[in-house]
């Protein structure tokens, strides 16, 4: 089959295209013909050995597929050939066909197209567990989105206007502000064009109730400073390639919480809540309310490009490999 082959770490250029054996399903396994996929910010740290969890090389990159089960491994049940599928593995979708552990597909929804199904996994349940159960968005309240043209960013903005708040988007280009103004961002705030603590004060003078943050970086702090007293902070990931550092005084004087997520430590510790929200984004999906935006579809030829801009902070919500 053909894969995308990350021979060595290294930055996306590594990548290049190869003959490879198909993997075998082994207990618990399902193969899939792998019809999409696509390419997280998380992909391209791996490739460069600079993500939490290390994978040794040679690899087949990919972390998000949706296709058409191929065949199933010992004790799978519930599920059989010929279903359409869409999931996560931490590496391998990118090629013809993929292994993955049943229990981590979800049935794609009839009217879903396999591009959809792939681009909707990753982000839109980082953001909606994010905004639903660690910040427990209300309706009415005011949610500041970082980086809210990537992945991730523009998945929380519609999903903050489906939970009933009101967003302001922080992007640094009109481009990615035009994209979150589209899925129902009310304000937007070019972070280049400004100076973000200023324009955030003037934008929400009452101050916001929720920051979502997938940036880090100098973008941190400002976005903390907006919050009104009893806010809440939400740290999703360090895009900006900096972990920022926050006063603790701002804490203190705002009597507002700073939480994590991150989706292992998510689906371990709080399962309830992963459960619950599964299903109601799932529902969300079915109902054309979650829909993510795919800002650019690349050939499986052409999985190096495609990982370079993600990589280089270019994509406007989400970046798809058309594999079939
Ligand atoms: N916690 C979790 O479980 C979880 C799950 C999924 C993803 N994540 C993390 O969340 C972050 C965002 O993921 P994503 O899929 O939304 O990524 P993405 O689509 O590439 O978007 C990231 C955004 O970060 C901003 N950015 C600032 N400096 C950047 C730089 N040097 N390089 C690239 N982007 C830069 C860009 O926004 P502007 O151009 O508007 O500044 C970009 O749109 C990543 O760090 C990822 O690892 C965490």
């Amino acid at each position: 089959m053909r894969a995308a082959l990350c021979p060595r770490h290294g930055p996306p250029d590594v990548v290049r295209i190869e003959d490879v054996p198909a993997p075998e399903p082994g207990a618990g396994e399902i193969r899939v013909d792998v019809h999409a996929a696509s390419v997280n910010f998380p992909d391209v740290l791996i490739c460069a050995n600079e993500y939490q969890l290390k994978v040794p090389a040679p690899f087949v990159p990919g972390s998000e597929l949706a296709g058409v089960v191929e065949s199933v491994g010992e004790g799978v049940d519930g599920l059989a050939v010929g279903d359409r599928v869409f999931g996560t593995l931490m590496v391998g979708a990118f090629a013809e066909q993929a292994v993955v552990g049943a229990t981590s597909v979800t049935r794609t929804p009839d009217a879903i197209s396999h591009q959809q199904a792939a681009a909707f996994g990753v982000a839109h349940r980082t953001a909606y567990h994010s905004l639903r159960s660690v910040a427990d968005v209300r309706p009415g309240e005011e949610v500041i989105v970082l980086g809210a043209g990537g992945g991730v960013g523009l998945a929380a903005v519609q999903l903050a206007v489906a939970l009933g708040a009101t967003v302001t988007a922080v992007a640094s280009s009109t481009e990615k502000l035009d994209a979150a103004a589209a899925l129902g961002a009310t304000h937007g705030v070019n972070h280049r064009d400004a100076d973000l603590r200023a324009a955030l004060k003037e934008t929400l003078p009452a101050g916001a109730d929720v920051v979502i943050d997938p940036v880090g970086g100098t973008l941190s702090e400002p976005a903390l400073r907006a919050l009104r007293y009893g806010g809440r902070f939400v740290v999703v990931g360090f895009a900006a390639g900096e972990i920022p550092r926050i006063p603790l005084n701002l804490v203190l004087l705002k009597g507002c919480r700073i939480m994590g997520f991150e989706f292992r430590s998510f689906m371990t510790h709080e399962t309830d809540a992963m459960v619950r929200g599964e299903a109601e984004l799932l529902a969300l999906l079915a109902a054309g309310k979650a829909s993510p935006h795919i800002g650019a579809t690349f050939p499986l030829e052409e999985t190096a490009a495609a990982l370079r801009y993600v990589g280089d902070g270019n994509a406007i919500g989400k970046v798809v490999l058309a594999v079939r």
